[in-house]
């Protein structure tokens, strides 16, 4: 008997380890809202098999890719044209194939901002901002935070260097400034960002409670059941609110759909959704 209908476009999200990821259920329930025919499925790669696992996934039809740790910069190298962002950035989350090149974009940013502004309805223009870390996570924010035009965006990192070197990337864009985790000055800021790896290890970055007064917003890129360590640090330092990071992830999904398939869906079912569990 013949099957009923074309196959479905084939996604899905690459990491390492990526057992953990919510995006195939972000990515069906989008599918069913928008009545698109698409599959999404996880792809575990180590490094040393990113490249031909990937280029494999979209020589035998795949549509699209996401990616996850450890691959971003990674996945900067394989494609074939950059978005803007994504260049800036040297990090790419969304691939996608046009004709026959691969394009990679880079939508954490543009999901972070969505979040704050449209969920959290929390305006970043004219804000003070601090954001822990600079690796991928950070480098993915800046470009989208920075044209909301805050008041100043302080990157703390443990290793002092790194932070600098996104300071020069990303300094014409914006008041952006560099300094060690442990030289944060303690005086409150309206957003504080954990951009940080910490919360794998089941640590909090290190920071003076007087960064945190009763308005500032805690956000967390991390997400997870309960409290993340940096959420419970920030209630106990005195923030009314400590966001753990899954509107974001939800938001960068929409993006990543809108790019893929020229429709942005609704994103308020998913967060209801997640929020029941
Ligand atoms: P990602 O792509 O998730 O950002 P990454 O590029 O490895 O991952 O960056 C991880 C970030 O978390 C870095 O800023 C790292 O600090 P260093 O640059 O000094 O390594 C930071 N980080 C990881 N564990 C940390 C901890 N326990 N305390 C403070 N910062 C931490």
């Amino acid at each position: 008997m013949q099957s009923s209908g074309a196959e479905p476009d084939r996604y899905a999200i690459v990491g390492h380890p990526v057992g953990h990821s919510w995006s195939p259920f972000i990515h069906g329930m989008f599918a069913k809202q928008t009545g698109q025919a698409v599959s999404y499925r996880l792809l575990d790669l180590p490094p040393e098999r990113f490249r031909v696992g990937a280029m494999e996934f979209f020589t035998t039809g795949g549509k699209g890719l996401n990616i996850t740790v450890p691959h971003k910069q990674a996945a900067a190298e394989l494609v074939n044209q950059l978005s803007p962002l994504a260049e800036r950035a040297h990090a790419v989350n969304t691939i996608s194939m046009r004709g026959n090149e691969l394009v990679g974009d880079n939508t954490d940013g543009v999901g972070l901002m969505r979040d704050l502004t449209e969920n959290l309805r929390f305006p970043v223009a004219g804000r003070t901002v601090l954001i822990l870390g600079a690796g991928g996570a950070t480098r993915g924010i800046l470009q989208p935070l920075l044209a909301a035009q805050p008041a100043s965006v302080l990157i703390a990192n443990r290793t002092t260097a790194r932070a600098e070197a996104l300071v020069r990337i990303f300094r014409d864009l914006g008041a952006v400034r560099a300094v060690g985790l442990d030289f944060v000055p303690d005086t409150p800021f309206d957003l504080i960002v954990n951009a940080t790896s910490a919360s794998l290890s089941g640590a909090a970055p290190a920071l003076p409670r007087e960064t945190v007064s009763a308005t500032t917003l805690c956000y967390d890129m991390s997400y997870g059941k309960g409290d993340t360590p940096f959420t419970a640090w920030a209630t106990a330092a005195g923030a009314d609110r400590a966001v753990k990071g899954w509107g974001m992830l939800v938001e960068q999904a929409a993006e990543s759909f809108l790019i893929w398939r020229g429709v942005r869906p609704e994103t308020q079912p998913v967060l209801l959704a997640l929020a029941r569990l």
